[in-house]
């Protein structure tokens, strides 16, 4: 009985013009090899097979798989080291991790690190193939979705902005929800993450894209001068108008107002902006006359806003007016995925700015951008990719472009076959532990002095400290060797 199924099976496999799927195995025993394959093979699936993890990743890089069935010890490498390469490759197969018994714990630490499941050896035959089918339904579910995700984003105008993370993919599907309506939005997220380049996408995509968008950085103008700017003010209404001007809400009319660093506004302009967000009207200084606003309000910060409003120094009344909507941008370190595709379109973008052939980035250049932390976010990624092209003389961009602090020179970066059993998540903890011991140590323990040559807030550093368990030394006066 059973094997009249197998021989139906295997006639239905060998007419059907199409396979269930492809699998890669990736084994270094023969015979585990084999019988995976034969396994498969009768099955339905396309199979190929691979002894070592650089062979298997050899093959990944030539034509993709739907599932990879990956041995967690291989001679050469790590399969966590081969996972962490696929990722880095951008491969988006699902990877079944196949564990000896007893390591089910690192197999587990896999499944956290992108792994969609493990099976133990010796295997069940059913459920292998169970699970095979599962990660193929799955991977195939999940390239529906990018390329649903994908064609949104073209219908879109999101031009220039770049993503294909998890969180941007919401962040891109939350801006095309709102983006049509009037509603206040509040963006929030470190410094370089995206939130003017995003505010810019909901203006460009709600009916106001043909009027201004004006943006206006609260911070960084004293409050006399801010109150002008945002009002406009008549003749004579202070002594040096000796004109009078329009204020930036005239300006933006029927358009999108851009607030940057809301939360560094005083409490005295807070209570000003609220007025024209509850009234839609205002006065210019020193006028009598009351001037309809149509404006949309978007509003940027990079500090926690509700942690302000408990402290007392940002209005509670004016943050729920502004947070009808809020977006949050992720840091770049917690969409590394996003790199890959960031570094390629900023060397398109500088390689034309500078009038040069393409550039390209080696893949041993494209490991440290990928594992570095990025304080400054995007930001600090283009310029560094800028700065890369502008002294490239090939096309080639390799490590000996990047500044060394990003790819560790001078700092002992753990080798990745240190430790076979480490996720690429500890791996890149241990490396930015070492990187801030070692500024610290450069500014005998000043955290002052370390987050400044960092370009990071001081309180930024101090929670990374506390979060890598770094232990402060004390201070030594004279580090300066
Ligand atoms: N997803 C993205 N795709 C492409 N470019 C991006 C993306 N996010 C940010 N950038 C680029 O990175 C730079 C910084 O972005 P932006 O000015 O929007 O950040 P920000 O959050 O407003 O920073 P800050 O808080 O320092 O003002 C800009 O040149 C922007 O074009
Ligand atoms: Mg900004």
């Amino acid at each position: 009985m059973s094997e009249t199924a197998v021989v139906s099976q295997r006639s239905i496999s060998e007419s059907a013009p199409e396979t269930l799927g492809s699998v890669l195995i990736i084994d270094d025993e023969a015979e585990i090899r084999e019988s995976l394959e034969t396994l498969l093979q009768l099955e339905g699936y396309t199979v190929a097979s691979a002894a070592s993890g650089r062979e298997g990743m050899a093959q990944i890089g030539e034509r993709p798989f739907d599932v990879v069935l990956l041995d967690l010890a291989l001679p050469d490498k790590s399969g966590m080291d081969v996972l962490a390469e696929m990722r880095l490759l951008n491969a988006q197969q699902a990877v079944i991790m196949v564990t000896a018994y007893g390591t089910v714990e690192n197999a587990v630490r896999a499944m956290q690190f992108g792994a969609t499941n493990f099976i133990q050896k010796p295997w069940d035959n059913e459920k292998l193939l169970a699970d095979v089918r599962a990660a193929v339904a799955r991977f195939k579910a999940e390239e529906e979705n990018v390329q649903l995700k994908r064609a949104l984003k073209q219908r879109y105008n999101f031009e220039n902005i770049v993503g294909k993370s998890e969180p941007m993919l919401k962040i891109f599907d939350l801006v095309a929800q709102v983006a049509p309506s009037r509603s206040t939005v509040l963006l929030q997220g470190e410094s370089g993450t995206g939130k003017e380049i995003i505010a810019k996408a909901l203006h460009l995509n709600s009916p106001r894209r043909e009027r201004p968008f004006v943006p206006v950085n609260t911070g960084s103008m004293p409050p006399d001068l801010l109150e002008s700017t945002l009002f406009g003010h008549v003749k004579g209404a202070f002594t040096s108008a000796i004109a009078s001007k329009k204020g930036l809400f005239e300006v933006a009319d029927r358009g999108t107002l851009f607030l940057d660093e809301i939360g560094t506004m005083g409490l005295d302009m807070q209570s000003k902006i609220l007025r024209v967000l509850q009234d839609r009207r205002f006065m210019h200084l020193g006028g009598v006359q009351e001037i309809q606003a149509d404006v949309r309000i978007i509003a940027a910060t990079n500090v926690d806003l509700r942690q302000m409003v408990r402290e007392g120094r940002f209005r509670e009344d004016l943050f729920y007016r502004l947070n009808v909507i809020s977006i949050d941008l992720p840091a770049l370190r917690q969409r590394r995925e996003d790199i890959p595709l960031l570094v390629e379109h900023f060397l398109k973008k500088y390689s034309e700015e500078n009038e040069r052939p393409k550039r390209r980035i080696t893949t041993e250049a494209l490991r440290p951008l990928v594992s570095y932390a990025w304080p400054g976010n995007v930001r600090e990624l283009e310029n560094v990719i800028e700065r890369a092209v502008v002294l490239s003389s090939d096309i080639d961009v390799g490590i000996d472009l990047l500044p060394d602090h990003i790819v560790g020179r001078g700092t002992p970066v753990p080798r990745l076959d240190a430790d076979p059993g480490a996720s690429l998540f500890d791996i890149m903890e241990d490396c930015e532990r070492r990187i801030v011991i070692d500024m610290l140590e450069k500014c005998g323990w000043n955290q002052t002095e370390a987050a400044e040559r960092f370009h990071v807030p001081l309180s930024t550093l101090n929670q990374k400290i506390k979060r890598l368990n770094i232990e402060i030394k004390k201070k030594n006066n004279n580090h300066r060797e």
